[in-house]
């Protein structure tokens, strides 16, 4: 998979990617549990565990040549690198990090994009999931999702994810109280199906779970609290667009539209999400009346 990009600096990034995922694992596992605002044994400010993230990023990709700017959930705006670079990394550093207290996965997600950042110019996207393992998933526009798994020290490719037609598990975030009447019938629909209840709080083990156990629904839907969901585009939800779609699921908004066309007018904008193998998108968008 990864032979195609050798040429275009694409390959330096995965690299990179793989390179921050161990910093990331170690600081994980090492730091005072992230408390913010804390100092650790030696009396020096401790930096929250998402920040710490961010500055590895950041420092990792300073000298990749094909990196024009990085774009962080963890800043406002862009940052350029380099007038030279192809791409642009828009990253979420660590994703769901309140969890690390609780001791449950985490992840960093990547999207790599050509051009103006919308979803038509992601070229590429990774995650990688902090668990009992270190995992890394890599999809390209013309390649299926690739699973490492970190094994003596080193990623190991140990095969491409595949989504079947229908799954098994249904995760729904948000909260319920805000949920519209249709979005909740659509839910309680997908239970009296006998789909089971799967729900971390962490979008990367979430949407990783589904994937690797062959399908189902994640969705983060539009509230009254929040109607334009809670998943940013850039880092979270165009990314993983790119991974369902190339596992041969499907990845769309409230409106019918793919998440893989969606034009941020901010950084930091978000959107309804709903990520699913085809029976299920396809049930969701009579829910909600999309037209097909
Ligand atoms: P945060 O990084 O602020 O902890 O948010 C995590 C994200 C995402 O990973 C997860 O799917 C979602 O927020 C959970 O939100 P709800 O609790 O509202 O369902």
């Amino acid at each position: 998979m990864q032979k195609a990009y050798k040429e275009t600096g694409m390959n330096d990034i995965f690299e990179t990617i793989k390179q921050v995922a161990f910093e990331i694992d170690t600081a994980i596992k090492t730091s005072d549990l992230g408390y913010s605002d804390s100092e650790n044994s030696s009396g020096e400010d401790q930096l929250k565990l998402d920040v710490q993230s961010d500055i590895i990023i950041e420092k990792a990709f300073a000298n990749v040549a094909s990196v024009k700017a990085l774009v962080s959930e963890e800043k406002e705006g862009v940052l350029e690198l380099s007038e030279t670079g192809k791409y642009t990394v828009c990253y979420d550093p660590l994703d769901g990090s309140s969890l690390v207290n609780v001791n449950l996965s985490v992840g960093s997600i990547f999207g790599i994009y050509e051009g103006e950042l919308e979803g038509k110019n992601l070229v590429a996207s990774a995650y990688v999931v902090y668990g009992p393992r270190v995992e890394l998933v890599i999809a390209t526009r013309d390649s299926k999702p690739m699973l490492s798994r970190v094994i003596a020290g080193k990623f190991k490719e140990i095969g491409e994810i595949f989504m079947n037609e229908k799954g098994k598990l249904n995760a729904s975030g948000g909260t319920q109280q805000n949920w519209s009447d249709y979005h909740k019938a659509f839910i309680d629909s997908l239970f009296a199906e006998g789909y089971r209840l799967r729900y971390s709080g962490g979008m990367v083990p979430d949407l990783h779970q589904i994937m690797l156990k062959g399908g189902g629904l994640f969705s983060y839907p539009g509230t009254t609290d929040k109607p334009n969901g809670k998943l940013r585009q850039l880092f979270e939800v165009i990314p993983f667009a790119l991974m369902y779609e190339q596992a041969g699921g499907e990845a769309i908004n409230n409106k019918g539209m793919r998440l893989l066309e969606l034009l941020p007018a901010h950084p930091h904008d978000t959107s309804p999400c709903f990520f699913g193998s085809k029976y299920e998108i396809t049930a969701l968008r009579k829910a909600y009346g999309i037209k097909a």
